[in-house]
Formats: structure tokens, C-alpha cells, sequence
């Protein structure tokens, strides 16, 4: 495994924590080397000491979700012993001929059959540049130019996979004329996270779902990703960014699609991820009219005051970039039309709370006249993505007491209650199976054209009109006015994010 961008937060915070769960949990290859590659000069043993000091701060650290209780000295030296670091300019062609060589030896000393994944945690700019220079060098091909036998070569992209459509395109078409898309692992580290992958268990494998996840039944979905964290180190990449491009056509739009996608024929990879693909073809391209943008102003979040993000580093004095989006969208398909799908994403939201609530239809008919029962509320389902995984249902019983009256309440589902703790950055299962081949997880070219096909209008009408009232919504808030006018003009209203429970029923006693 070669890690491009081996002395970045990326490596030492994910990469390299992962890999050593991966390899606590016996999930690892016999024979692995690890190349670090990186500007800095400095040695294996150097690069070592600076990941274990990381892996080291985990250690029993209750706010770290990665936390691990004692690091294993034997787990870690023998991932340890297979590092290596080699030192170089990403765009210096000296670079990869220093690298050929280097990884012959490793080829030959750690035993790897010249399999090699090459992971580019780097920034967005240099994701064409590598790849054509490992081309170049001919560290791409399945068969060496000396004639060594590879049996594979994989490359894992992180995001962001271009900034419109036309770039993603355009970077699609250059890393094709090195790669083919069976060598390509686009990663979206949400799909790595276990409630996301478990949404497609909890939908088809139950009988009592399915049946009724559709037009007839579900008025419409709200998905919100809120975060408690401002724009923190980054202000210099986010200001170019904004809150749409970071984290709508990527983590939002996947969580979407393992809602609304078909049932797959198969549970390998092509089928999956032509199901997801036909969601994205189907979703309908936003109108600027379906889309609120919102930044946040001074305020304060879990009880600490915190500044705008017009006051934070690296940001400029009146910055436009959006650190929220909300928009409404429509799927053109048989199973979800006339079913709007409500997304929301912002940072010093409230509250930390991803989560995929589904609104259920109304009962047809409420035979409760001349009782106390005013109105039924809606049955909610909902997902709940992070921070504390599992799935609830939300559903109206008889109060008890002579007379007939009615209460929301809720039945809850939490992973903590029923499996144990594993240790888990996140990244476990996308390095996995990036290792075994497996490209279900990750996205396929069509897919990131068409999210940013869908978005592209929006994006096309922000750049040219700037918003008028940022900041617009307070550290600590469920977000703009703006984002509650939206679903007011459909008769509806936004599940609150702003509630230690999860903004719905909550016992009486
Ligand atoms: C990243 C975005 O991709 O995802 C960040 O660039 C965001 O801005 C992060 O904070 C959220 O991921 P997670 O796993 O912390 O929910």
C-alpha cells in the first residue's frame, strides 16, 4: 500500500488507525508493506514515531469515536515493520522512477506478488497528476515493463471528485486514459460508516418494509447531516468550497440513494451500484428556487460561545461561501414520484445528528369524532446515521385512562444495546475492500457526473448572485429561516434538530 500524502491529517488520523484495527482484528494480508510517500525529509523511523503518537492519543479518549483501549504492541510492530518512506515531489518525474525501484524491493522482500494500492490523501489538485505520473513510470500496468508479473494495481481517490460537472469530467477523462474503472476506488467515507451500509439490511432483508416504501405510503423524507463543528483548520479550502460542494452530491446524495434506490438484483458490487446509479439519473436537476444557502453567525454551541464564520481563520471578512444548504428535491421515477426528499447540511448546527427520517401517510381515515382526539400525528421511521447508530419508529397508542385519547411514542432500536464495541475510524471496511476488490462501496464515474449534473444549476445560480443576508442563521441553531419557509410552502415543517431526543416522541414519566 503506497500512501500518497503520508505525513498528512488524512493518514495519521484514518489511514493508519484503521489499518491497525484492521490488522487488531486479524482482517489484514499476511504479507504487507506500507510506503509512505511525502515532501518532508524525514525517515520510516520518524514517520513511525509520528503515527504511533497519534494512534497513542486515542487511547482510552472517551470523545474520540475511534477510541481504543491499549494500543498492542505486537499488532503495531509488525504493521511497523513493514513501513517504509520515500521522499519526493508529487510533481517530480524522479519521484516515481525513485518509487519503481523501491517497490521491486518491497515487492520482493515483503512478499506481495506486486499487488500494489496506492491511496492519493492529498489535496484534489494533484489526484490527475499522480495518476499520470504513476502511468508514466508504468506503475499502473498489470504486467511490469521488466516483464515482473502485478497481479493488481488499485487506486483510491479521495473527495472532493471534482468541484462542478464539468470538472468532474474533465478529471474522470484524464485518470481513464491511465486506469480502468476496475482499478478506480472513489471513496465517500459515509458509505464506510456500518448504519449506512445496514439501511440496505434493514430494507431488504425484512419482509415488512419494502412493501410499503413507496409512493403509496411515505409522504416525504427529511435527511439531515448537522453538525456541531464550525469550518475549523480548513478555512482556506472551505471558502472555495462551501457547504453544497463538501457535502451534498457526495454524502448527502448517497444516503439518499441507499433510501431510494431498488431492490439490487445482486448484492455484488455492479448490481448495487447500478441501482444507486439510476436513482441519480432519476433525481431531477435542482432549480435555484429548491435550494436555501445559510451562514452561520456568531452564537453558541453546546454551551461554548463560538465565533462567525466570517471571523474564523483563514476566512475572509465577508465571505459569501455557504456553511448550510437545504434543498428539495424529486426523484422522476414510479417509485418515488410526487414524493419530495427534503436535504439538510450544516456546520454549528445545534446538534450533532445525522439522520434519514421518513414520513408515513396519514391514516385515511380517523375514526375518533366527538373524543379528545384533535389531529393524528404522521408515522415517522427514521434512520439515525450518527452519532448514536439505530433506528426508531414513531407511532400513536391509546393513552391510558377512561377516556379515549391518544399519544405519540416510540419504539427504539440502538446498536450500543445489542453489539459490542469494535474500535473504528470509519475507513476499516472501505480499506478492506479496496484490499479484497471489492468496488460496491465506491463510486463509479457516471455516478459522480450525475450527482453533480443534479446540482449544477444551483451551483451555476449561487456563483453568479451573491446572497444577501449572511450571515443568516446563529451558531447553535436549527439553521436560516429561509431552510423553514421551504418545507412551510409544502405544508410541512423540519423535524427539529434542536432536541437531546431525536425530535420526536418522548415519554411522559
Ligand atoms: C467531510 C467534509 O467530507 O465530511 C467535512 O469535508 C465534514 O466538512 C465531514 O465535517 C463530516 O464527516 P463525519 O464523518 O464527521 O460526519
Amino acid at each position: 500500500m503506497v500512501i500518497f500524502g503520508a505525513g498528512g491529517d488524512l493518514t495519521k488520523r484514518l489511514l493508519v488507525p484503521a489499518l491497525y484495527n484492521l490488522a487488531h482484528t486479524g482482517l489484514l494480508p499476511e504479507h504487507l508493506a506500507i510506503v509512505g510517500v511525502d515532501l518532508a525529509q524525514q525517515d520510516a523511523a520518524a514517520w513511525q514515531g509520528s503515527l504511533h503518537a497519534m494512534l497513542a492519543s486515542f487511547v482510552g479518549n472517551p470523545s474520540s469515536e475511534s477510541r481504543i483501549e491499549a494500543i498492542d504492541a505486537a499488532v503495531w510492530g509488525k504493521l511497523a515493520g513493514g513501513m517504509s518512506y520515500v521522499q519526493g515531489d508529487l510533481n517530480d518525474a524522479a519521484l516515481y522512477d525513485t518509487l519503481r525501484l523501491h517497490l521491486k524491493d518491497v515487492a520482493h522482500d515483503a512478499q506481495t506478488e506486486g499487488n500494489v494500492l496506492f491511496y492519493l490523501a492529498v489535496a484534489d489538485r494533484f489526484f490527475a497528476p499522480i495518476i499520470e505520473q504513476l502511468g508514466h513510470a508504468g506503475l499502473l500496468d498489470a504486467e511490469a515493463r521488466d516483464g515482473t508479473p502485478q497481479h493488481w494495481r488499485r487506486v483510491v481517490i479521495e473527495k472532493p471528485f471534482g468541484h462542478d460537472m464539468e470538472s468532474a469530467r474533465a478529471l474522470n477523462k484524464r485518470i481513464r486514459a491511465c486506469l480502468e474503472e476496475e482499478q478506480i476506488y472513489r471513496i465517500d467515507h459515509f458509505l464506510g460508516k456500518e448504519t449506512v451500509q445496514s439501511i440496505l439490511a434493514f430494507r431488504f432483508a425484512n419482509g415488512l418494509f419494502e412493501p410499503i416504501w413507496n409512493r403509496d405510503r411515505i409522504d416525504h423524507v427529511q435527511i439531515t447531516v448537522a453538525e456541531t463543528v464550525g469550518v475549523e483548520r480548513r478555512g482556506r479550502f472551505y471558502e472555495k468550497t462551501g457547504a453544497l460542494r463538501d457535502m451534498v452530491p457526495n454524502h448527502v446524495f448517497q444516503l439518499l440513494a441507499m433510501v431510494a434506490m431498488e431492490p439490487p438484483a445482486g448484492f455484488d458490487a455492479d448490481s448495487i451500484r447500478n441501482r444507486k446509479a439510476d436513482v441519480f439519473k432519476s433525481l431531477r436537476s435542482v432549480t435555484p428556487d429548491d435550494a436555501v444557502r445559510g451562514q452561520y453567525g456568531p452564537g453558541t454551541v453546546l454551551g461554548a460561545q463560538v465565533p462567525a464564520y466570517r471571523s474564523e481563520p483563514d476566512v475572509a471578512a465577508d465571505s459569501n461561501a455557504e456553511t448550510y444548504v437545504a434543498m428539495r428535491l424529486a426523484i422522476d421515477n414510479w417509485r418515488w414520484a410526487g414524493v419530495p426528499f427534503y436535504l439538510r447540511t450544516g456546520k454549528r448546527m445545534a446538534r450533532r445528528m445525522t439522520e434519514i427520517a421518513i414520513c408515513f401517510r396519514p391514516a385515511p381515515h380517523a375514526p375518533f369524532e366527538d373524543t379528545h382526539v384533535e389531529s393524528l400525528p404522521p408515522n415517522w421511521l427514521v434512520l439515525h446515521i450518527q452519532p448514536d447508530d439505530g433506528i426508531s419508529l414513531q407511532f400513536q397508542v391509546k393513552r391510558p385512562g377512561p377516556v379515549v385519547d391518544l399519544a405519540t411514542v416510540r419504539m427504539a432500536f440502538h446498536d450500543r444495546d445489542w453489539f459490542p464495541h469494535e474500535p473504528n475510524v470509519g475507513y476499516e471496511t472501505l480499506l478492506y475492500d479496496v484490499m479484497i476488490g471489492d468496488q460496491t462501496l465506491f463510486n463509479r464515474a457516471d455516478m459522480v457526473e450525475e450527482t453533480w449534473r443534479v446540482v449544477q444549476p444551483v451551483l451555476d445560480a449561487w456563483a453568479t448572485e451573491p446572497p444577501r443576508h449572511f450571515p443568516n442563521y446563529q451558531s447553535g441553531s436549527d439553521g436560516p429561516q429561509a431552510a423553514e419557509a421551504l418545507l412551510r410552502h409544502d405544508h410541512r415543517t423540519w423535524r427539529p434538530v434542536n432536541t437531546e431526543a431525536d425530535g420526536s416522541a418522548t415519554p411522559e414519566k
